[in-house]
């Protein structure tokens, strides 16, 4: 759990030239899912370079609560024992998610369509975030759910005792949305179709697929139309964890925005629905390169490479980009800020219900630095001041959301002045090795 602890906060100096392998840790969609789809297999999943981050570990926790047994064997390497779909127990107490809505909207899914009650909560970030996204569509396979107003944690759902299959169009861009529903499905009988119009990330249905599930996915005017046959019985397997695109984000805007920097990030995830950010890099001119690209485990991967580039520019971000980059916005704008002219960020209304408000949390502390934003409800933009040009020298708020504080983190490597972040203790949800791993390349970090 996070945001239950005093305050940390962190003070980021201008950096040295960065340079050196920058290894970061496994990807953090992934890994959730190898713990929830290990637990619902019959037998041992084995799962390496899985991220041990808060938000995961709290996934571990929950797994290992609705009966499933979870081994830690260190150095990243774990294994789950799962019970098999519709094998879940009901759990003792209440499962607390922390700060992490994919655990718990991919939970709710899992558990929706058997006869057990759960009480969901979550820290003062996650229960802000709107549930009814999930339970809407969870209450048409059966599933009944009671939370606070506005759809908020902490909730109790009472799984259906004979689940229909449902047929559902996600009225929002989002990967949860569709995973709880593909995985409330796993247990419902017959055909359950999820049809999403803008494809979001797609591990879930690689992952089911790779666990032995009946899934197809075909693109149609409609969009793209998933179709799960349910009670499969999951073959449990071994998993390597990619390391996470969204966090490679820091090292690489890090190094393309700080002067003399030349950073290698290896064995990067560069599945479609997650690189959009590198892509919108490389059109503003960044020097970004992929090295060595390869397949892993069914996706495709690179070594990223980033150098100083002092002559990026502005443009818009299409907005049909959106899903593919959605977490990787705030430290886009970071970068903006040290690139010419008006960056334009537009269709990012989702921006709105993260961690924390991520338009609102970024423009305030860009502001603070001396950084021009104008937004509106579902866009935002972010005016250029060059290389060297962001004074900094301000403090921002985290709103106990990682990105936020490790996007301000790396402004204070480039900007003339340090940058503080009231609370870096939010970053152990998705990097914990943020800290040394920045400092090793030549960050300077400091605590008030
Ligand atoms: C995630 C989906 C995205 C993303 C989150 C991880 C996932 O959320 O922001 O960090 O693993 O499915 P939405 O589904 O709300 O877009």
């Amino acid at each position: 759990m996070s945001g239950h602890g005093t305050p940390t906060p962190m003070i980021s100096h201008r950096a040295d030239p960065l340079a050196g392998v920058a290894k970061v840790p496994g990807d953090k969609s992934i890994s959730h899912r190898s713990l929830i789809l290990g637990a619902m297999a019959v037998g041992e999943t084995r799962i390496s370079g899985l991220l041990e981050g808060e938000d995961v570990l709290d996934t571990a926790k929950a797994m290992q609560a609705f009966g499933a047994e979870v081994i830690n064997h260190g150095g990243g390497k774990w294994s789950v024992f799962g019970v098999g779909v519709g094998g879940f127990a009901e759990p003792d107490n209440v499962i607390d998610c922390g700060n992490s809505g994919t655990g718990v909207r991919l939970i709710m899914g899992t558990m929706a369509t058997s006869p057990i009650s759960v009480t969901f909560t979550g820290d003062a970030s996650l229960n802000k975030r709107p549930m009814a996204r999930v339970t809407d569509p969870l209450a048409l396979f059966g599933a009944q759910a009671v939370g606070r107003s506005g759809g908020r944690l902490p909730m109790t759902i009472v799984g259906a005792a004979d689940p229909v299959p449902v047929r559902y169009v996600v009225p929002v861009p989002s990967a949860q949305v569709k995973s709880a529903v593909l995985l409330a499905g796993l247990n419902a009988p017959g055909q359950t179709v999820v049809i999403e119009k803008e494809a979001t990330r797609d591990h879930t249905e690689r992952m089911l697929e790779g666990f032995g599930a009946e899934i197809t996915t075909e693109e149609t005017e409609e969009g793209r139309v998933i179709t799960l046959t349910g009670r499969p019985e999951l073959k449990p397997q071994v998993i390597a964890v990619p390391r996470d695109p969204s966090s490679a984000a820091f090292p690489v805007c890090a190094a393309l925005i700080t002067p003399g920097s030349d950073v290698l990030v290896p064995g990067i995830g560069l599945n479609p629905t997650r690189a959009g950010l590198f892509t919108t890099l490389r059109e503003m001119g960044a020097d970004l390169t992929y090295e060595n690209e390869r397949v892993e485990g069914g996706e495709p991967v690179a070594d990223l490479r980033a150098r100083y580039s002092p002559s990026m520019q502005g443009g818009e971000v299409p907005p049909e980009r959106a899903a593919s980059m959605i977490d990787e916005y705030p430290v886009l704008s970071v970068v903006a800020s040290f690139a010419r002219g008006e960056t334009m960020m537009a269709g990012v209304k989702e921006l709105r219900v993260k961690e924390s408000d991520r338009i609102d949390a970024m423009a305030r502390g860009l502001r603070a630095n001396g950084v021009a934003v104008r937004e509106g409800d579902d866009w935002w933009a972010v005016t250029g001041l060059g290389p060297e040009g962001v004074p900094g020298g301000g403090t921002c708020e985290s709103f106990l959301d990682h990105r936020i504080a490790m996007s301000f983190m790396v402004m204070g490597m480039a900007a003339q002045n340090p940058v503080s972040v009231d609370d870096g203790g939010p970053i152990a949800t998705s990097f914990p090795i943020f800290e040394p791993l920045m400092t090793a390349l030549g960050a300077k970090f400091t605590h008030a």
